[in-house]
């Protein structure tokens, strides 16, 4: 009875690991396992066995037994969910217990970048673009920086040819007003104005020492508004509903006179704010502005004697760390992810 068993124990495990559908697993459970099955049917063979066979054939049997039912439980798992198995081994609609995937988002600078066009859209302006990679004629002649001025200083500016032997020597940009020589000359090359109103933010490069508030690349945001009889008041009244708009309600502006080539008169700006609920409100300059140098639109093609026009330029990381309190501009380039997942 022994050898029977064992002959009986390996022929069902093959014939198990043949059945390859829900249906035959349970044909053979009902044929080895079941009520009337093989193993079963051994049963009343025990009598017969000789007294001092007894322990060891029992023993033998319930082994066989366990064997082939766990087998069988075993294979009705792996046939999976649907047919006549039981649940399957891993719900696949549990929740994870815990879920490593982080969900990215879009950079601070970004988001501010966008939230600034989105403002001044509302206000009328368009997005123009320009190139990073330009030359001096569109970085400084055209924006009334002449030969000779110090900002030229290749110290001072990424240069990719030789200032001294190139004509029209090409650098990474300085500054986004550059956009505002491209815009006008587009414009005149189109016929589609003035008047124009534009914003153009963007990236511009400068050899800077890198601390807490300088870096070699940032991001600015460029305003150019020309059309007939544009004053001052204009410019002031467009700087105060931004910083209303994009800061709060009874934020303050005051712009403080300055020089630059291309606007006259030109001015600093800033505006009062408190930067965290609670705090004492405090000035912050958040950039430059002016009325755009007639020299400006003449080396555009734009009559002077018929177009006046205000422009403008913001630091975009200034922005940011003024509304987001963030105490160090190199933050915002490191990518520390609990930086990124704060802001
Ligand atoms: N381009 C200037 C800078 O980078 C900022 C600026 C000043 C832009 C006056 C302007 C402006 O458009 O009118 O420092």
């Amino acid at each position: 009875m022994l050898d029977d068993l064992n002959a009986l124990e390996n022929k069902a495990l093959a014939e198990l690991d043949a059945a390859d559908s829900p249906d035959a697993i349970e044909a053979w459970r009902i044929a080895h396992i079941g009520a009337k099955g093989a193993l079963k049917a051994m049963m009343p063979r025990m009598k017969d066995v000789p007294k001092e066979q007894k322990g060891e054939v029992g023993k033998r049997l319930n082994e066989v037994k366990a064997t082939l039912e766990s087998a069988f439980e075993a294979k009705k798992g792996a046939a999976g969910p649907g047919g006549a198995g039981p649940a399957p081994a891993v719900d696949m609609t549990e929740p994870g217990i815990t879920d490593t995937r982080r969900l990215g988002r879009r950079h601070i600078i970004t988001r501010v970048r966008a939230e600034l066009v989105e403002v001044f859209a509302r206000m009328g302006f368009d997005v123009a673009q320009g190139p990073e990679l330009e030359d001096d004629e569109h970085n400084f002649i055209k924006l009334n920086i002449p030969a000779g001025h110090p900002a030229r200083d290749p110290i001072d500016n990424f240069y990719v040819d030789d200032p001294n032997e190139a004509e029209t020597p090409r650098m990474l940009r300085s500054q986004t007003s550059t956009v505002q020589i491209r815009a006008m000359e587009r414009m005149v090359a189109e016929g589609s104005g003035p008047p124009i109103k534009v914003v153009s933010p963007g990236r511009v490069y400068r050899p800077d020492t890198v601390d807490a508030t300088h870096s070699f690349m940032f991001h600015q945001i460029e305003g150019l508004y020309i059309d007939r009889g544009v004053t001052l008041r204009d410019l002031k009244t467009t700087l105060l509903q931004f910083a209303k708009a994009y800061f709060a309600p009874d934020a303050e502006i005051r712009l403080r006179p300055s020089f630059f080539p291309f606007t006259e008169p030109s001015a600093e700006f800033d505006m009062k704010i408190a930067l965290k609920p609670g705090t004492e409100p405090a000035w912050i300059e958040l950039g430059g502005c002016g009325m755009v140098d007639p020299n400006v639109l003449q080396a555009c093609g734009v009559d002077p004697e018929e177009w006046t026009g205000f422009a403008f330029g913001f630091g975009i990381e200034r922005i940011a760390m003024g509304k987001h309190a963030i105490p160090d501009i190199r933050m915002l380039f490191e990518n520390d992810i609990r930086f990124l997942e704060r802001v």
